[in-house]
């Protein structure tokens, strides 16, 4: 979904310049989209790769009035861009009159505080459920039919196939995009939009009603078989059951709701092209493949079922995960299953609690488009025992805070190095135990709880921890920006470099130059001090406080 894009208001900007001056050339102006190049995606705003430090605010500040508690919980992280919800009940509460008052006063203010948006457009699904859908969607069951089970009895979800529904859906989701192509389409303050939230059906495999279940027993799509292999061998081709097998109901309902946000992007994206993902609650990442058994929401964008939504919803970008497990495991691998070729690692949202902070330095070394802690504004509400304990304003940003100044300070840089695949990042283990990153010629070892002077072999060493590593704390992230050099941030981490191959005897490495620095507007290196002596002599040590590091490596 790349390219250039032409907004019609920058088209007649652009016409009325040209009557003016019929010398002066005319600029297009780019929309905010994916660029794609050896399996990698950038998110490119204003012509060049964006970083997303996201925040993403509780669930019901996305009305004018909370917009004053949200804008210094942004401030105060060091976050670029806002994810906010944008409700149907709240722009359509009477059908076909529309209200669009809320996001002009938030899009105005988004520019005034210098953020950028992502726009949550909680509608037919909100964690699976109507609840943000107008009233006259959510009460009438004979227009907008809610799934059934196996036995007729009605579930809380939303069919997949109530075309009243989706026509009503994507009839809203259009005026807003209309809208914003208005007010925003040359202004580019929204830089992405999420379509629904969280779908899937808890509960209830798939819809049996009788539209889905004569679905169910036609032939599974040609574009699906080719983007989702049967984790089972069966038939290669059928209905969903010879296909699929045991996973066929599930794989059959993320195909039907697939399909139907499919039908809501690209109605939105004919008015408004912007980059579109859809969130998830994720599945186990960690216990082997099964089909569904009323552990996770079936039919949502779990990673097992990535394909489906790649086959069945194309103007949908991008399936990001939800981090909510605070398991290391899970993390790792589910990072790794949402990252392919095809999808790009974006995550949408990630639990706010302290321990999560950490995340950062792995999720933008893996190179993604960007994160958002959720929960973010200063409404007092805390999602504990998800996130926080402590609502206090500024307890709840705080851990996040450090991470997102060094990023924030080489936002784009960073993105571009990204975006060429020169970053890498790790986050320490529930294991406590050293990680490695191979940086072609020299491999990284990143270790915690390291205090910033000494071994912790040494019979001396002290036994108490380093303040803030009591629990997993640590994370470093390295670009490398040439075969040699480094750009290394990092907390509560200790980063080591040293030569992938062993030297030839006699020979060595060691640091060349250590600067410590930052960079400038213009994305230039600033040196405020080279480190040596006793900031060299145990590795690279980050504090509770990152810094940034540019090194050189040397042999001799
Ligand atoms: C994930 C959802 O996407 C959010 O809207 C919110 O409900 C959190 N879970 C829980 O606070």
């Amino acid at each position: 979904m790349s390219s250039f894009r032409f907004r019609a208001a920058s088209l007649a900007l652009a016409a009325g310049a040209n009557l003016a001056c019929a010398a002066t050339p005319v600029k297009p102006i780019e929309a905010p989209h994916l660029a794609h190049a050896a399996g990698r995606t950038a998110l490119i705003v204003d012509g060049a790769p964006f970083l997303v430090l996201g925040a993403q605010v509780n669930n019901s500040s996305n009305y004018p009035a909370m917009l004053g508690k949200v804008w210094p919980a942004l401030d105060d992280m060091h976050a670029n861009t806002l994810e906010i919800p944008v409700a149907w009940e709240q722009v359509e509460p009477v059908e076909g009159r529309f209200d669009f008052a809320y996001v002009d006063t938030l899009v105005a203010q988004a520019r005034e505080h210098g953020k950028h948006l992502v726009l949550l457009w909680f509608a037919t699904w909100k964690n699976t459920g109507p609840s943000y859908a107008p009233e006259w969607v959510k009460f009438d069951n004979q227009r907008f039919p809610r799934m059934v089970d196996r036995d007729g009895k009605t579930s809380y979800c939303l069919s997949p196939f109530g075309e009243a529904t989706l026509a009503a859906d994507r009839k809203a989701f259009v005026a807003l995009m209309t809208h914003l192509a208005q007010i925003d389409g040359s202004r580019h303050t929204v830089i992405m939009m999420q379509v629904e939230n969280e779908v899937g059906t808890y509960g209830l495999v798939r819809d049996f009603g009788a539209k889905a279940q004569a679905a169910f027993e036609r032939p599974v799509p040609a574009e699906v078989l080719a983007r989702q292999p049967a984790p089972v061998k069966h038939a290669a081709s059928g209905n969903w059951r010879e296909v699929y097998g045991d996973y066929a109901d599930e794989y059959f309902h993320a195909w039907a709701i697939a399909s139907y946000i499919e039908q809501v992007a690209r109605a939105g994206r004919a008015a408004l092209d912007l980059p579109v993902y859809v969130n998830n609650a994720l599945r186990d990442a960690v216990e082997p493949l099964a089909p569904w058994k009323d552990n996770f929401a079936s039919g949502g964008p779990t990673y097992d079922v990535i394909g489906i939504y790649k086959a069945a919803a194309p103007h949908v970008d991008i399936a990001g995960p939800d981090l909510y497990t605070p398991a290391s495991a899970q993390i790792d691998a589910t990072l790794t299953n949402f990252q392919r070729p095809d999808n790009p690692l974006w995550v949408p949202e990630m639990s706010h609690a302290p321990g999560y902070a950490r995340i950062i330095y792995d999720v933008l070394g893996r190179g993604a488009l960007g994160i958002a802690p959720f929960g973010i504004d200063y409404t007092t509400y805390t999602n504990f025992p998800l996130g926080t304990k402590e609502a206090a304003s500024r307890t709840i940003v705080e851990p996040f805070a450090p991470a997102y100044a060094v990023f924030g300070s080489m936002d784009r840089l960073w993105a571009k190095w990204a975006f060429e695949g020169r970053t890498h990042g790790v986050a320490e283990g529930d294991d406590r135990k050293d990680q490695a990153i191979a940086l072609g010629p020299w491999t990284a070892t990143v270790s915690f709880q390291e205090w910033q002077f000494g071994e912790k072999s040494w019979p001396n060493h002290p036994t108490a921890l380093p303040p803030g590593t009591e629990t997993p704390s640590g994370g470093a992230s390295i670009a490398q920006v040439g075969p040699d050099e480094f750009v290394i941030t990092g907390q509560h981490a200790r980063v080591r470099l040293a030569p992938t191959q062993p030297l030839a005897s006699g020979h060595g490495a060691m640091f060349a130059r250590v600067e410590e620095g930052h960079f400038d507007a213009a994305g230039q290196w600033v040196m405020e001090r080279n480190w040596n002596g006793d900031q060299t002599d145990w590795g690279l040590n980050f504090t509770a406080t990152p810094v940034i590091l540019k090194v050189r490596m040397g042999r001799y």
